[in-house]
């Protein structure tokens, strides 16, 4: 069977990595990977971007099964035209990819479904929307409407905050915001407190199964000082979300958003991820959907998952998720952003990396931002490693991170000092 996998970033080194594992599978490929899938000897980097070729190239290569990877092909509709083409894929259509796609669609979704989440409202004014911050006081939440690679929100602490976020995300065409129809638009919400968990699931169009949790660390900072970014590490599994917080997730956010699309008539196929804020008493509010598996969380979810990666897939896109049981590795993983100066707004590239340690089933460094040339290893884009390691602990899994990334120098680069923090404190 060949498989292919559509993207480039640590997310997809994983998934490859985890794919190539399974002995049915004769072939992955991966469009267009990046330095870390070049060199792995067992995947195969296809330089297509485009998706209309892509999906040519798969029909002449016979390809099995495609699994997408980031948000952009998703929204792009590369679902609908794979499908439409015979092809096997998994990952929702466009239609259902909005949950992510349009920050205006998914809380208007939330609010006519009763999902909890944080109240909002949505402007295409300037003036309305400098007036609104003003009533409603700091903090407060500015959201892009459209996809921005995680850099479309800001929690703004103080009203000024507030105001340039609106003044940029309405009238700046720099910030790298996909608009959606209609131009530019915002989503303005009240400001939660809590702890945040990264809560995913496969969905076949019938039934649901739950990965394992994870934790996310969106500031750039330790301490989650500084601006948010795509995500500087993560862990799994997540303690913050308990057995009780995992039913309620289900119960109040994961059902009836699958529910709520089938009645607006979209079935939701795909992975679906709801990043949530749980407060001391458990209660969850739903921050945000996106229609695809997080990066960084997939790299230590992926490090847990002992089943078969194809079999999982095969099952999510045969309606097969019933019976399906996954299983996971009771050890803790734990994976370490290494980024590159500039990043997150203005990346820089082309710097070289050395001291790439081997990989080994405890210890995997996967590569996003990377390139390689004439065999040297350059930064080509801001999140560019991700050393994960598995360990008994959250510490020691930390430990064997931070040990396993400290031979590993590029000029200029950013790792947050504290991933996994959260889960330490107690
Ligand atoms: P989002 O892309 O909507 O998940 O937002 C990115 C990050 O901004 C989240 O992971 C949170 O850390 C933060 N954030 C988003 N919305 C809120 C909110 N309403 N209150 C507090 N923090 C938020
Ligand atoms: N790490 C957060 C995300 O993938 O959106």
């Amino acid at each position: 069977m060949k498989v292919l996998v559509v993207g480039s970033g640590g997310r997809e080194h994983a998934m490859a990595w985890k794919l190539a594992q399974s002995p049915r599978i004769q072939q992955v490929y991966v469009a267009p990977g990046n330095g870390g899938t070049a060199k792995d000897p067992g995947l195969i980097n296809v330089p297509i971007t485009d998706l209309a070729q892509l999906r040519q190239w798969a029909i002449d290569n016979s390809v099995f099964l495609t699994l997408v990877g980031p948000e952009a092909p998703l929204a792009a509709g590369i679902v609908d035209d794979f499908r439409a083409h015979g092809l096997r894929i998994f990952g929702p259509t466009q239609a259902a990819a909005q949950l992510e796609s349009s920050k205006a669609f998914s809380k208007a979704f939330m609010q006519r479904h009763g999902i909890p989440t944080a109240e909002f409202e949505t402007f295409t004014d300037t003036a309305l929307a400098h007036a609104y911050v003003d009533r409603k006081g700091a903090p407060i939440v500015v959201k892009a409407d459209g996809l921005a690679a995680g850099k479309g929100v800001v929690v703004a602490m103080t009203l000024a905050q507030a105001h340039e976020a609106i003044d940029f995300m309405l009238t700046d065409t720099t910030l790298g915001v996909a608009h959606n129809m209609g131009g530019a638009r915002v989503v303005i919400e009240e400001f939660l407190q809590g702890e945040e968990a990264s809560f995913m699931v496969l969905c076949d169009g019938k039934h649901v199964a739950a990965l394992a949790t994870s934790q996310d660390h969106k500031r750039l900072l330790d301490g989650d000082e500084g601006p948010n970014t795509g995500g500087m590490g993560a862990y799994s599994p997540a303690p913050v979300v308990t057995a009780d917080v995992h039913a309620r997730a289900m119960r109040e956010v994961i059902l009836p958003t699958i529910r709520g699309m089938e009645k607006d008539g979209i079935v939701y196929t795909g992975f679906l991820y709801a990043g949530l804020m749980i407060d001391p008493q458990g209660r969850i509010k739903t921050l945000e959907f996106n229609c695809r598996m997080g990066d960084p969380e997939t790299q230590p979810i992926l490090m847990r998952l002992k089943s078969d990666f194809l079999e999982v897939l095969l099952a999510a896109t045969s309606e097969g998720l019933e019976s399906l049981e996954m299983e996971w590795d009771r050890r803790v993983a734990l994976g370490v952003v290494m980024a590159a100066a500039g990043y997150p707004m203005n990346p820089r590239k082309g710097d070289p990396i050395s001291g790439l340690p081997e990989d080994s089933d405890e210890a995997m460094v996967f590569h996003a931002g990377t390139t390689e040339t004439d065999g040297q290893i350059l930064t080509s884009g801001g999140r560019v490693l991700c050393v994960t390691a598995l360990a008994d602990s959250v510490r020691q899994a930390q430990q064997k991170a931070y040990q396993t990334a400290s031979s590993i120098e590029f000029d200029g680069m950013q790792m947050r000092k504290d991933i996994g923090f959260r889960a330490l404190k107690n």
